[in-house]
């Protein structure tokens, strides 16, 4: 999520749990008269996989019949394709409290790359539950900062493997599959200015699970020249402001000041925020040979319709670009870059500022000097100073 400073949990949120009414096409969980379909073209009443497994809680059984014994078979119940669910879904994963809890999420929302676990979050798969994941990816290797499977939490050692050890393939479990190994890292991030998400290789598989139902497109924007925040699958309208800083730049900090300050007062109801540390370069070569200058992406988007499409986002985007001319030194920010779409442009507006305390600082130091310089001179023509 906002890969900040702090930790991120999410919590993946389909099963596999014979229990579970939505894991099967009827939409409700098998009754004794059903003939159930775990997988195709298997001889049988009840279908079982080739290649699955069951987990059978403690005190459970199954029973299965003599197909003769039964007047009539009900219908025929398919168990859903958990197949393709894929790691990189972010219609699979919710962002929760240490307590289970949803994280409320306020004025404050993630760009899309950052609606899957980042490198220094923690995952959690519900306990008594069971689950499969594609970790296909574009990276041979997924970093997290901790895994919670079955009720057991690893938090790394730089073990590399398909995750925990239960459902490792080597048990005969096989929750994890694809080409993405899981790796624990047991760290989070451990800069104040922020780390960036890490999703960026995987984008495109994002975007992708994410618009793949039907129904489920980018909104039409309601401006002629949307943005395309960086890590976003989506153009949007209102207001992106990229930040360079300072070693003293506090991303969390940052964040609560504006919610604070700015975001919480009544003009700005129905504006949202998206601040995290982005790299500008979007290639794996671009990293590698330009290093990637890191900048911190603040992305503000509004529920205004037609020609007010974003124009309380671009309203509140000035006022950052305020403070950050007068505080941006004490805040740890150098300079500041905001681009503005809205239903009444025609096309994307930039503007630019500088952290202009240090021009005027350095404005204000001359003029002292000059009068300082000045008022020697008049002491010394009137002979008082010699
Ligand atoms: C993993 O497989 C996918 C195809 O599903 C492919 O696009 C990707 O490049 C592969 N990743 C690695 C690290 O080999």
């Amino acid at each position: 999520g906002l890969s900040t400073y702090f930790v991120i949990l999410w919590q993946w949120i389909p099963n596999t749990n014979f229990e579970t009414a939505s894991n099967w096409d009827k939409g409700r969980v098998p009754c004794a008269r059903d003939v159930v379909h775990f997988e195709k073209d298997k001889p049988g009443w009840l279908y079982l996989p080739l290649n699955g497994e069951f987990l059978l809680a403690t005190g459970a059984a199954f029973t299965a019949f003599d197909a003769f014994s039964v007047p009539f078979p009900g219908g025929t119940v398919r168990f859903a394709d958990a197949e393709h669910r894929s790691w990189f879904d972010p219609t699979l994963w919710r962002d929760v409290l240490p307590s289970g809890e949803l994280r409320p999420g306020g004025p404050i929302f993630s760009v899309h790359e950052e609606r899957v676990p980042c490198h220094h979050d923690d995952v959690i798969f519900q306990p008594e539950t069971s689950f499969r994941v594609n970790t296909d990816s574009s990276q041979p290797v997924i970093h997290l900062r901790s895994i919670s499977v079955m009720g057991q939490v690893r938090r790394g050692g730089g073990e590399t493997g398909s995750a925990p050890s239960q459902h490792s393939p080597e048990r005969g479990g096989s929750a994890f599959h694809g080409n993405g190994t899981l790796q624990v890292t047991g760290t989070g991030c451990p800069d104040k200015s922020g780390c960036a998400c890490g999703n960026t290789l995987d984008g495109p598989r994002i975007c992708a699970a994410l618009l793949r139902a039907p129904g489920r497109q980018c909104p039409e924007p309601a401006c002629q020249s949307p943005l395309q925040p960086l890590g976003h699958c989506c153009g949007v309208c209102g207001a992106t402001i990229n930040l360079e800083f300072t070693p003293d730049f506090d991303l969390q900090k940052y964040q609560d000041k504006l919610i604070e300050e700015l975001l919480s007062q009544p003009k700005y109801a129905g504006v949202q925020m998206a601040m995290s540390k982005v790299h500008r370069a979007q290639t794996f070569l671009d990293i590698v040979s330009r290093g990637a200058a890191p900048l911190i992406q603040i992305v503000l988007i509004d529920d205004r319709a037609g020609a007010q499409a974003g124009t309380a986002a671009e309203q509140l985007a000035a006022d950052i670009m305020q403070d950050v001319a007068q505080h941006g030194e004490a805040l740890g920010i150098s300079s500041g870059k905001m681009e503005v779409a809205t239903g009444s442009t025609a096309s994307g507006q930039v503007g630019s500022h500088p952290a202009s305390r240090i021009t005027a600082g350095t404005v204000m130091g001359l003029l002292f000097s000059l009068l300082f310089l000045g008022g020697i001179l008049f002491l010394y023509r009137k002979g008082k100073l010699r």
